[in-house]
């Protein structure tokens, strides 16, 4: 009885090894024919006027895996846009990895902010400059979601690690599937400068494209999956799943450590005036 209820949860889960449709992967989800899948599938491009944003979302829900997603942003005056690109569960309890990049005026440098949710609690922002421009060509931006680490990277550069504390009382993001989700809009009250500089509409449509997506990861097909213990056994069947094992190694902690000392402008976990009762517990935790 134990093997038939376990091979049902595992048939619900896939290992896929996705690269490159945007037509395979993904859905257009809002935005009116703002978002334009293109080149046979194989780019997409979201633009922001001064009606409205869009969007697309992936078709799978995945629960762990390694995906990548190469970004090109908004050029020239961006100040006002964001774009948002992000895992998400569902619900008041959901778990969410994210990156945002908050666009800036020509020639002043775009801020990437990231994220995590576990339980429906977030507050955890961390904020880069970036060490290229990611409006002048695309860059590679990953996600390593394994039981382990939550690790977020520009070009194969890890930037943040959020890791499996759970022996401490910290929620990990462990049993909610997530979908992909991207979206372009307005966000001119707070993202320039805090909201001083507006969205220059006289340059509109703004523009960010997406290509060379890839994910090798534990997909849900359909409403209900399996739970981790099944992408566990999968992975460890399968020979794309290198990113089930993997580790920050001691070379990746010096490169995040040099893009953390060089680049980070915003660390939740040194802003005692936000956390007057004290920072949250994962701070204190070397
Ligand atoms: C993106 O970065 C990841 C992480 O280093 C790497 O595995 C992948 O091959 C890169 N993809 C592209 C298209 O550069
Ligand atoms: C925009 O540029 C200004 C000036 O360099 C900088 O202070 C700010 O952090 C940048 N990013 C955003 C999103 O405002």
């Amino acid at each position: 009885m134990k093997s038939f209820v376990f091979q049902i949860l595992a048939s619900s889960l896939v290992i896929v090894a996705s690269a490159g449709s945007f037509y395979q992967d993904f859905d257009v989800t809002w935005g009116g024919g703002r978002a334009k899948v293109l080149d046979d599938g194989r780019l997409l491009t979201l633009s922001l006027d001064k009606a409205s944003g869009s969007g697309f979302q992936s078709k799978n829900q995945y629960l762990f895996g390694k995906v990548d997603m190469q970004i090109k942003l908004v050029p020239g005056n961006s100040a006002g846009t964001v774009a948002a690109y992000y895992l998400s569960s569902q619900g008041a309890t959901h778990d969410e990895i994210d990156f945002e990049f908050l666009g800036n005026l020509s020639g002043e440098p775009y801020t990437l902010h990231t994220n995590v949710f576990t339980q429906g609690k977030g507050n955890r922002e961390m904020q880069f400059k970036l060490w290229f421009d990611p409006a002048a060509d695309f860059h590679n931006y990953s996600i390593l979601w394994n039981p382990r680490h939550v690790l977020f990277m520009a070009d194969g550069t890890p930037i943040r690690d959020f890791r499996n504390l759970e022996s401490r009382g910290i929620a990990f993001p462990k049993s909610q599937p997530m979908r992909i989700y991207s979206s372009l809009w307005n966000a001119d009250e707070w993202a320039t400068r805090g909201g001083l500089v507006k969205t220059d509409w006289s340059k509109a449509p703004f523009t960010a494209s997406y290509r060379g997506f890839k994910a090798d990861a534990c997909a849900v097909a359909g409403a209900s999956g399996g739970g981790a213990s099944a992408c566990a056994s999968m992975a460890a069947n399968n020979r794309s799943s290198g990113w089930w094992n993997q580790e920050v190694d001691s070379t990746a902690q010096a490169r995040m450590r040099w893009v953390q000392k060089n680049y980070m402008i915003y660390n939740y976990c040194s802003d005692l005036k936000r956390f007057p009762q004290g920072l949250p517990p994962e701070c204190s935790i070397a």
